[in-house]
C-alpha cells in the first residue's frame, strides 16, 4: 500500500511538471499547408521550446475553432489567446487598415515589405495595440488573384453583373462595384460550397488559398491579375498577455521573430508551388482557363480599380495613402 501510494505521488509529481502553466488557443482558417498554417505551427513549437513546456500552444486551423470576426471578439475577453486575421478582417476596427486592400497599390512584395517594415507598418500595429490587442507581426500570403465560372475576365468589362465573394471590407465591396459586379461578404470557410452551388459566380484569393482550398477546381476561369494583396497581423489578447511574466513575454518575442522570418520565404515558396500544382491540373484537365494579362490589358484594370480611392482618403487618410505609394518610388 505504502509502495503503491509512493507511486501515485511520483506520477502525479512527474505530470504535474509537465502541464503547462500558460496554454495558448491560436485559431486561424486556412489550411495547415498554408504560410500562415506553417508558421502557427512552427511558433507553437518554438514557444514549447523556448519556453521548456511551460508555454503549450494549441493550434486550430481551418476555422475548427471559429470565423476570424468571431475570434477578434473572444479574444477581447481571453477566450481566444491568439490569432491572425487579414488586414481586411481588422477594417471594422482599425478602418486604415484598409490599406493593404486598395486595388494595384504595390508595384511588388519589395514595395510591400518597405511599407509593413517601415513607418506606415508601424502605426497601423500601434492603432490595433490601442485597441485591446497585442499586435505582435505582420505576416505575409501574396497577390490575390481572381477566379470565376462564367467567362474568362481579360477585361474589367467582363466582370459586370458577377457575383464575388469578398472579406469583410469597404474597399474590397467598393472594387467590385467600380467593375459594375455584385460583392458578396462571406467567411472564408463558406466560399467553396458558395462557389460549388453557384451562390456566387467567382472571388478573389492568393494562390495558396485557391489551391488548399480546392477553389480551382468549382471554378472555370482564372485571370492572374495580382490585383491586390492579402496579409495578416498576427495578435495576442491583450489579458493574456498581461498575465505573462516578462521571462515568457520574451520567450514569445523571440519564437515570433523565427516564425516570421521563415514565414515570408514560405510565403513565396507555397505560392509559386502551388500555382504550378493548379497548373498542372488545368493542362491535365482542361477544366479550368488560365489567362495571364498583357500589360495593355492590366494597365485597364489598374485604370478602372485605381479610380476607386478618392472615396477612401477619408476613411485611410490621404497621407497614408500617400506614404505607402511614395514607399515604392
Ligand atoms: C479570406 O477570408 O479569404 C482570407 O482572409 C483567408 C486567410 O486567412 O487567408
Amino acid at each position: 500500500m505504502k509502495l503503491f501510494k509512493g507511486l501515485l505521488s511520483i506520477t502525479l509529481a512527474a505530470s504535474l511538471s509537465m502541464a503547462a502553466d500558460y496554454v495558448i488557443k491560436f485559431s486561424h482558417v486556412v489550411s495547415p499547408n498554408t504560410p500562415k498554417g506553417k508558421a502557427a505551427n512552427y511558433f507553437a513549437k518554438r514557444v514549447e521550446e523556448l519556453s521548456h513546456g511551460k508555454i503549450k500552444v494549441k493550434v486550430y486551423p481551418n476555422a475548427q475553432l471559429c470565423g476570424d470576426k468571431v475570434v477578434l471578439r473572444k479574444m477581447k475577453f481571453n477566450a481566444v489567446q491568439m490569432a491572425a486575421p487579414s488586414f481586411s478582417k481588422f477594417t471594422g476596427l482599425v478602418p486604415q487598415l484598409a490599406l493593404f486592400d486598395l486595388p494595384f497599390l504595390f508595384n511588388d512584395a519589395d514595395h510591400l515589405h518597405k511599407v509593413l517594415d517601415g513607418e506606415v507598418g508601424q502605426k497601423l500595429l500601434d492603432m490595433v495595440n490601442k485597441k485591446g490587442y497585442v499586435a505582435l507581426a505582420y505576416w505575409d500570403n501574396g497577390f490575390k488573384q481572381l477566379t470565376d465560372s462564367k467567362r474568362p475576365l481579360i477585361k474589367p468589362e467582363d466582370a459586370k453583373g458577377l457575383k464575388f465573394r469578398v472579406m469583410s471590407s469597404k474597399v474590397l465591396i467598393e472594387q467590385f462595384k467600380a467593375l459594375d459586379a455584385i460583392p458578396v461578404v462571406l467567411p472564408f470557410s463558406e466560399v467553396y460550397s458558395a462557389l460549388q452551388q453557384g451562390v456566387v459566380d467567382g472571388q478573389e484569393n492568393t494562390i495558396s488559398n485557391i489551391y488548399t482550398k480546392k477553389f480551382y477546381e468549382v471554378q472555370k476561369y482564372m485571370t492572374i491579375s495580382n490585383h491586390g494583396y492579402l496579409g495578416y497581423m498576427v495578435v495576442m489578447s491583450k489579458k493574456f498577455w498581461n498575465k505573462l511574466p516578462a521571462d515568457m513575454k520574451k520567450v514569445i518575442k523571440q519564437a515570433i521573430k523565427e516564425a516570421t522570418a521563415k514565414e515570408r520565404v514560405w510565403a513565396k515558396e507555397l505560392n509559386d508551388s502551388q500555382f504550378a500544382k493548379i497548373k498542372e491540373y488545368a493542362d491535365k484537365t482542361g477544366k479550368l482557363q488560365i489567362t495571364h494579362l498583357t500589360k495593355a490589358q492590366r494597365d485597364a484594370w489598374v485604370k478602372k480599380l485605381r479610380s476607386i480611392y478618392p472615396k477612401f482618403y477619408g476613411m485611410i487618410g490621404k497621407d497614408l495613402i500617400q506614404k505607402a505609394i511614395k514607399a515604392g518610388e
